[in-house]
This record gives structure tokens, sequence and C-alpha cells, in this order.
């Protein structure tokens, strides 16, 4: 039996590395194949990741329905942290840009123990056509903050977000990948395709 084309549209190279080992480890076994596009879209900056991800795939719809011939998803990802309230959550991207691990790390000077408990979280919008309204697949980690940044693998904030001792920069990506915020949704979204 043929794979199903499944397309995957983003701008972040990382994001497509780890979504096609995930797609090789375990997208093939349910019978889809993963196939990245490269297309730009703009990012609204909304209160939930989740109204986020549904606009961009809305955006996507409209404006690419008539080129993309098969399913597809984008995703969208945040860092909460909780003695943030939240922040930066869905203006992670934004505050990456402006101040990066070492501007997390500052605003988290002083705080110990449970109050660097911090969660990732991803949310799939999965359209199985143009017409088709999106569905939303989530994902969720539990970590914290580290207390200085360590590992030269992944991106973003990989260096600074500690799962049981161990950073997602100190990880390989099938590591990450078995425990991530975006390997967790992706499964999800597996569950519902097969
Ligand atoms: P977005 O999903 O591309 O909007 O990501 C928001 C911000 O979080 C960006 O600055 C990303 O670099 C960062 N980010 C998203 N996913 C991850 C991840 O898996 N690890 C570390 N940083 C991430």
């Amino acid at each position: 039996m043929g794979l199903r084309t499944i397309y995957f549209i983003t701008r972040n190279p990382h994001k497509v590395k780890e979504i096609r080992e995930l797609a090789v480890d375990i997208g093939k076994g349910k019978g889809v194949s993963i196939q990245h596009l490269n297309y730009e879209y703009p990012e609204l900056q909304l209160e939930e990741i989740e109204e986020v991800a549904i606009a961009s795939a809305n955006h996507i719809r409209r404006e690419r329905g008539l080129e993309i011939k098969a399913p597809f998803f984008i995703e969208d990802s945040g860092l909460f942290i909780h003695a943030l309230n939240g922040f930066p959550g869905p203006f992670s991207a934004f505050v990456f840009k402006k101040i990066g691990n070492e501007g997390i790390l500052s605003l988290m000077a002083g705080k110990n123990g449970e109050e660097r408990r911090a969660v990732f979280k991803t949310v799939i919008a999965f359209c199985q056509s143009a017409s088709a309204e999106p569905r939303i697949f989530r994902g969720v980690v539990e970590g914290r903050i580290a207390d200085s940044a360590r590992g030269e693998g992944g991106f973003g904030f990989d260096p600074i977000f500690e799962y049981r001792g161990t950073t997602f920069a100190e990880m390989s990506t099938e590591e990450k990948n078995k425990i991530s915020h975006r390997g967790r949704a992706f499964r999800e979204l597996l569950n519902h395709l097969s």
C-alpha cells in the first residue's frame, strides 16, 4: 500500500528535522509520508497558541489553498514559565528574538526550586484539505528553567529547558522527540490519522 502524503508547512529547519525523524520512526508504520513545504505565513500575535495556530492554518487555506493538493499541518509552540505567569507563552518567538536565553535567565534570577517550573506546548493545526476547518492536536512537556544554558543541540530555548536533569540541547533529536511537546503533538496527529 502506498503512503499518504501530508504536508508540514514551516520555515523552521529545526522543526523540519524533528518532524522528519518522527515521520521516519513512526509515521511510515502508520502509512503516512510527511513532506515539507517552505511557505511563509504571518504569525499573528494572539493570546493563546491555539488561536495562533488556527489563524495560521486559515491564512494558508485562503492564500495557498489552490496549490496544496494534500492534507497539511502547521504548528505553533511556546514556552510557559510558572514564575512569570506563563510568559513568554504566545510571545515566545518575539521574546526569544529580543532577549534570548540569557534574557530569560536574567528574568529568573533569584528564583529557585518550584519557581523554575516551566512547560513547553505545541499546537498542531491540521487540515484534511484547504476547504476543511483545522483540527487541533496538542503536546505538552513539563520541565524547568535551567540555572544556566547547557548543550549544543536543538534550537531556541532548548539550552535552558531542562527535563529530568537534562536540557533539550543536551539530547539527541531522537531523545528529545520521545518526550518533547512537538513529539507528543505529532503522535496525537498520527493516532488520529490511522
Ligand atoms: P514558534 O512555534 O516558531 O512560534 O516558536 C516560538 C519560539 O519558541 C521560537 O523562538 C522558537 O525558537 C522557540 N521554540 C519552539 N519550539 C521549540 C523547541 O522545541 N525548543 C526550543 N525552542 C523552541
